[in-house]
Order: structure tokens, then sequence, then C-alpha cells
């Protein structure tokens, strides 16, 4: 993670119950080197006082827009030009309108129109109210003007809801500021690494208009590979069928099917250093394409389809004889952990970013995802052949930072031909 040393911080606090877990956030932020101002809402402040987190930072906190002393000191567009990034943690759906909607009518929000700063927020508010089709607009609108969204996380609430929409805990947010000051910094570590990813469905086809395929939405293999174009690899994506933008920096090759995908990631993994298989591939294809459209019989109710299998694709990559860093991922309904070691060992990866999609509102065609990571240690001396990590509800650019912050990590561990490169 990169240091937070002198990076100057504006805390946003508003109005729900998380705020008093940003008491403890501010003084993670504190201790982890950065420059600490807070300014509350009015909400804010019926949660928790000034007087606490002006104790934590040894600084004033600005509450309030129209205040002659603070505006004889530093002044709101001078706060607003002060900060490298502004955190705005808890986030409620108020706030989040406000923000989406360019509403400027406390510091906090005016602060936020008049910044250049990296803008980060991390919603909070019960589970109803972040399903909210009017709250889910603003996240979107938020991320497409440029803030990155840390979580919700789901679980309980302190409402007694159960659902997404609790405010990640302050060390998981201290780690995605990290990830953020990378960026700041400048820092692209993976600058001469190639890297090739797959993403989206496949659709297998039956007939000229009919195919197989999937609900991958491939929001996930393209957050990555922006992701990895911003730390500096070259970046080959492989796509099946989506409805998505090209990312900056990052070539597409376009497939249909399981078999040119293959054929494709053949071609193109030969020389990367890093191979993602994030695509939902077919696992079977019609033993046949019928050269017409197939007619429904009248004295048929029911019809029989051939299907062989296709190739999998991640493990004749893992199967070469200098495999690229090799990440797979595994979409899973029950005994997440057990399935993804067994798929880490079956198919010869190095990771693997496993998530269980029966969690609504998670994975397969939604904005966020959570994720379990495992990764062989067998080169280093450890009691686990395996190591782990969690990755919380979020967003999956922000997930995708966190995947690749975890590559990176790994990659500088694996002793491997193309790091001596
Ligand atoms: O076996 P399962 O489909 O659950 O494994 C998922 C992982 O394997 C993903 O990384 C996926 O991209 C990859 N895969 C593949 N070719 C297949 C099936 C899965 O590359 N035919």
């Amino acid at each position: 993670m990169a240091s937070l040393v002198g990076k100057r911080i504006l805390l946003g606090i508003g109005g729900g119950i998380a705020a008093y877990k940003s008491a403890h956030l501010a003084r993670l932020l504190k201790q982890s080197g950065a420059d600490v101002r807070v300014v509350m809402t009015a909400g804010g402040q019926a949660f928790i006082t000034p007087m606490t987190l002006q104790a934590l930072t040894g600084e004033a906190v600005r509450t309030s827009l129209l205040d002659p002393d603070a505006e004889a000191g530093m002044g709101h567009i001078e706060l607003a030009r002060w900060a490298d990034l502004i955190l705005i943690a808890p986030a409620t759906a108020d706030l989040m309108a406000k923000l989406a909607n360019g509403i400027a009518d406390d510091l906090l929000t005016t602060l936020c129109l008049a910044t250049h700063a990296d803008c980060l927020l991390a919603p909070a508010m019960n589970q109803a109210m972040w399903r909210h089709p009017a709250t889910q607009r603003n996240a979107r609108q938020l991320i497409e003007d440029g803030w990155r969204l840390l979580g919700p996380a789901a679980g309980d609430q302190a409402c007694g809801d159960t659902g997404p929409g609790r405010m990640l805990e302050p060390e998981a947010i201290l780690a995605e500021i990290g990830a953020t000051a990378t960026r700041l910094d400048n820092v692209q570590p993976l600058t001469g690494h190639i890297i090739t990813i797959t993403a989206g469905p496949t659709q297998e086809p039956l007939d000229p208009v009919r195919y197989l395929s999937n609900h991958s939405s491939g929001k996930m293999g393209f957050a990555l590979a922006e992701a990895a174009a911003r730390r500096g690899a070259e970046v080959r994506l492989i796509s099946g069928p989506v409805a998505l933008a090209t990312p900056p920096g990052v070539t597409r090759h376009d497939v249909t099917t399981a078999c040119d995908m293959a054929t494709a990631a053949h071609r193109l993994a030969v020389d990367s250093d890093i191979f993602i298989g994030c695509a939902a591939v077919a696992d079977y294809r019609a033993e046949s394409v019928a050269a017409h459209k197939l007619k429904k019989q009248p004295d048929q109710d029911g019809m029989m389809l051939s299907l062989v299998r296709n190739p999998d694709i991640i493990a004749e990559i893992g199967a070469l004889a200098a495999p690229p860093f090799l990440v797979g991922f595994a979409a899973e309904t029950r005994d997440l952990e057990s399935y993804a070691r067994d798929k880490l060992e079956r198919k010869g990866l190095d990771m693997i970013v496993a998530n269980d999609v029966s969690q609504t509102g998670l994975g397969f065609g939604s904005d966020h995802n959570a994720a379990l990571v495992l990764w062989r240690t067998d080169n280093e001396p450890a009691e686990s052949t395996t190591g782990r990590r969690e990755l919380p509800a979020q967003d999956k650019p922000a997930l995708a930072e966190a995947i690749l912050d975890t590559i990176v990590e790994r990659l500088a561990h694996a002793n491997r031909p193309q790091d001596n490169q």
C-alpha cells in the first residue's frame, strides 16, 4: 500500500449512525501519517461531536459554510484546493443525492463542487434505501462524475435489517485510500508487463438465430482491464459479446464462442506475464450447428440437444511449458472456499478470485461484488500452502483495484522466470 505520509485528506462526516466509526477512521488516517481535516454536516454532528474529531486530528473541525471566523483562516475554496483527497464516510442517501445533482447547500457539498481532489465516498444507509432505484441512480451518476464508491458492505444493520448498506469498516476504507494514494503517486507497478484478460460470456450457436449463453455482463473483466492499464501494463482484453466501452489504453479482441476465445487466448497468452480468466465460458457447445433455423415439430413436445465439452481455456494456458501468472475466477452458489481451493489446484492456477453468486445484489450483472482471494504459497516457507484475503462488497471498479493490488503483491513473491527479465 502506498504511504499516506503528508497526504492531505479531507474527511467529510454525514449524518448516519456509522459516524461513530469515523472517529476511528480519522485516527487510522492520522496514524498513517496523513494530514487530516474534518468537515461535518449538521446530521453528522447529531451522531458524534466535532470535539471528538478535533481531539483526534488536532485541527479545528469545520461545520458551517457561513462561518466568518473559519473563512478568515482557510476559506472554503482554499480548503477545497488544499485537499489531495476528499473522503466522505459515512455518506447518507441524502448526501449522495445532493452530490449527484450538484447541490451545494452546506460546507461539505460546496467543497465537493469546488475541488479538483480525488473524491471517494463510503455509503451507509438502510438496505432498502440503498436498493431504492433513486439511490442506485445517484450512485451510477456519482461514479460517472468521477467519484469512487467504497462499499457498502452487506450484513446486519443498526436498524435491525440485514442486507447491503453497512459502511465499510475503517480498516477496509484505509486500505482503499492506500490504493487511491498509489494512483496519486502515479506509481505504475505493472509497467513492462503484458496482461491478457478474458471477459464476458460466450455464445454457443445452435442454429443461425439461437445460442446458449449466460448472464455475465463483462463488467468485472473490463474493470480489471482498466485497473491494469492504469498500473502501466500492456492490456489485451479478449471479450465475449457485451455492451461495454473499451477502457482507455486497452487493446480489445472481440470473440463470440468459447473455441474463438480459446484460439485468441493461446495466441495472446504466449508472451504474457499475467493471464486473468474472468470470462464466464460456456462449458458445452452444440455438437453440430444447424445450417438453417430449427423448426418445431408438430408431433414433438420435447427436443434433445446434443452438446460437447468446450476447451477449459485457463487450464490449457496453465498447462503451457512456461505459463504466465495465472488468475482464475470461481462463481459459486455454495461451499465457496472448498470449490475455489479445488479449482486452484485442478486448473494449475496461481490465484483464484471466488465469489458467492447466490447473494442478491452481488456478482453476475450487478455493479457490485465481494470476493475471497486465494493464492498458492508453494514457493514460500509457510505453514499453509495457500494464502487468503477477503475483499468486502464494493463496486466492481473498486474490487478490481483491490484484486490488482493483490496480484502485484503476489507477483513480487512468485519465483517466476518473467520476474528475472
Ligand atoms: O470451472 P469453472 O467454469 O467454474 O472455472 C472458472 C474459471 O475457469 C474462470 O477463471 C473461467 O474464466 C475459466 N474457464 C475457462 N474455460 C472454460 C471454463 C472456465 O477458461 N471452458
